[in-house]
């Protein structure tokens, strides 16, 4: 197929992109590297420097009409969209670039799709659409109550998804994530996320020596060893699902709305642990205060994301997660 992957040359854009190239199908990045890094763009596909948010951009890109800037002219079958901010905190105190980049844009987006009869769509969606989780492990029908806006705005987008697919036939999956984590088992991708926010980059940066310590928050919490547990997914596994749910879009002409998730929970202070034995160093930390907005335990089940694209992850488990990272990290 000819795809089009907004946010490609991202951390888990990039590794879409290679695991499209890898089952044969063509690809066309589109990234402003505001985040993405060029190191991290498969050069295996044809790579498009421009916004998103340029609504003539992207006319250009999904009109087919032979200047597409796809190498080909052909039209894209379907599109992936990675192109948007992820800190629920951030979220908090800046809502209105939320606003713009996750909200406005991804909304201009779809519109253009329609416009352009490009109907297929693989959309990054969240954990934080769930809010504080009323059962545990979360499923699909869970009830939805973000308690960030960041999430809110992922929870706008599915909402809206599910209206154009009734209006005008737009098919999508909405691939909820819960934490994604490690690096490319294949080594292939190496280019580190800057000034992460996110529990394994940082410890990985204290591990390869970038930071002094860091910060446990909160060790109160009612869990094993009273810090948060959530739910890491490699993002290889996140890769394989996206290719797996653009193909069911194609063949079952059906909407998609999927945890991607392993099911088992890990402390804060276990992924410390793993990642000092992995890594050899120690990753001297302090317990703080709790972070605001954090439910003490997020896991999830992916039961359905196994019986409609017969998926479940199989390189998350801890010891995998952080033996990826501490490669490019080492
Ligand atoms: N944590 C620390 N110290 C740090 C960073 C994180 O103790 O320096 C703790 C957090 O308090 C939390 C856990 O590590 O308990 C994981 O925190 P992350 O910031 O890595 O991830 P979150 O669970 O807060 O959020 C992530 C993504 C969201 C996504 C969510 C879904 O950042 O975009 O997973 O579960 F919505």
């Amino acid at each position: 197929m000819n795809v089009l992957v907004i946010g490609g040359a991202g951390y888990i854009g990039s590794h879409v992109v290679y695991e499209l190239n890898d089952a044969g199908h063509r690809v066309t990045i589109l990234d402003n590297f505001s985040t993405g890094l060029r190191e991290n763009a498969d050069a295996r596909a044809t790579l498009v420097e421009g916004d998103m948010q340029e609504i003539p951009l992207l006319d250009r890109l999904l009109s087919g009409n032979g200047d597409n800037g796809s190498g080909s002219g052909d039209k894209f079958d379907s599109v992936f969209h990675f192109a948007a901010l992820k800190a629920p905190g951030e979220s908090m105190e800046k809502p209105g670039i939320y606003t713009r980049h996750n909200l406005i844009a991804t909304m201009e987006l779809i519109d253009a799709m329609v416009r352009h009869d490009v109907r297929n769509l693989v959309f990054s969606s969240s954990a934080a659409t769930y809010g504080n989780p009323e059962y545990l492990p979360i499923d699909e029908d869970h009830p939805q109550k973000p308690i960030n806006y960041y999430g809110y705005t992922k929870l706008v987008i599915e909402q809206t998804l599910a209206w154009y697919s009734r209006l005008k036939n737009l098919r999508y999956a909405a691939l909820r994530y819960f934490n994604a984590a490690g690096y490319d088992v294949k080594g292939r991708i190496t280019g580190k996320e800057q000034n992460p926010a996110n529990l394994l980059p940082i410890v990985m940066e204290v591990a390869g020596g970038k930071r002094d310590k860091m910060q446990v928050f909160g060790n109160d919490y009612p869990t094993r060893d009273g810090t948060c547990i959530r739910d890491y997914i490699h993002v290889n596994d996140l890769a394989t699902a996206h290719v797996r749910a653009m193909t069911y879009l194609r063949d079952q002409d059906r909407d998609l709305n999927l945890n991607l998730a392993t099911g088992t929970g890990y402390t804060v202070l276990e992924v410390i642990r793993e990642a000092e034995k992995i890594s050899g160093k120690p990753v001297s930390h302090e317990i703080t205060g709790r972070r605001h907005g954090d439910p003490a335990e997020l896991v999830a089940a992916s039961n359905r994301a196994f019986d409609h694209i017969g998926w479940k992850a199989v390189h998350s488990d801890l010891t995998q997660l952080v033996e990826s990272m501490w490669n490019v990290y080492k």
